[in-house]
């Protein structure tokens, strides 16, 4: 099958800077994808190339099947902005179910999706009353709804506590497992080892795409946290990845 994401040459260029400059990535159906990288090396802007909301320099980017974008893909990709974007003036439900009634979903789901991220007993609540964390739970919720094939996350546990972390990561796994793919960027690596693959970018180019288990191999550490370190530093001293290994 193919894969739901294929980025192929991507150069973006944003406030007459280079920030992403040539990415060949794919992200595979039935999994979840972890995008790391240091803050400010590209993650937003290539999810909202992949989103169709960002006016690229070069390159292609398909996205299940058709061009980034396209009208045909407005009901089968959801995206979370890294910022929550939800309506303060109406209630965690309302939103909720405004979304799905965009993607011809109905309450339902929208009681699901409100479940799934935590929210039910808050469902009654003005968005503009709830915490940071639980804003963000409301923005995710309406990304959900729709039920879309391909999910695009960015930064979706910012502000959440350990127990609701692992919660929605066992929900990302359930979409996974029935077939959705999931694109999730993250600075936390507890949750890059939950994914199933990696893409780490660096300063807009890739440096590594590939498994948790296969990112630590390249570094020569069993901690991810450590190999990521390893990468980064790599890649700054122009060095292939994994060369910084012996440093101190
Ligand atoms: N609207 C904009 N105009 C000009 N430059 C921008 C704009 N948005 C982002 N940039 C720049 O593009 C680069 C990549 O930003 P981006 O938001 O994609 O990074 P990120 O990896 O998502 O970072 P973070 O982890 O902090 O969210 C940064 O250098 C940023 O300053
Ligand atoms: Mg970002």
């Amino acid at each position: 099958m193919e894969d739901a994401i294929a980025v192929r040459g991507l150069v973006v260029d944003r406030g007459g800077r280079r920030v992403l400059d040539g990415i060949d990535a794919t992200v595979p159906r039935g999994s979840v994808t972890g995008l790391l990288g240091p803050s400010g090396s590209g993650k937003t802007t290539l999810m909202r190339a992949i989103v169709g909301v960002q006016v690229i320099t070069a390159g292609t980017v398909t996205v299940l099947g058709a061009p980034a974008g396209s009208a045909q893909l407005r009901h089968r990709v959801g995206y979370l902005t890294q910022a929550p974007s939800v309506y303060a003036d109406l209630t965690v439900r309302e939103n909720v179910r405004y979304f799905a009634a965009l993607h011809g979903r109905g309450r339902a789901e929208a009681d699901r999706a409100m479940t799934d991220v935590g929210l039910a007993s808050a469902a009654g609540q003005l968005v503009g009353t709830l915490s940071g964390g639980q804003r963000s739970r409301a923005s995710l919720a309406c990304a959900l709804v729709g039920e879309p094939e391909l999910v695009v996350l960015d930064e979706p546990t910012v502000g959440q506590d350990p127990v609701l972390r692992a919660d929605l990561w066992a929900r990302f796994h359930e979409l996974a497992a029935a077939g959705t793919a999931l694109l999730v960027s993250s600075h936390v690596m507890d949750e890059a080892a939950r994914c199933d693959r990696l893409l780490l970018i660096r300063e807009g180019r890739l440096i590594a795409d590939d498994t948790p288990a296969a990112v630590r191999a390249a570094a020569g550490v069993d901690d991810l946290d450590e190999a990521f370190l390893r990468l980064i530093r790599a890649g700054e001293a122009g060095g292939p990845a994994g060369s910084a290994a012996g440093e101190a």
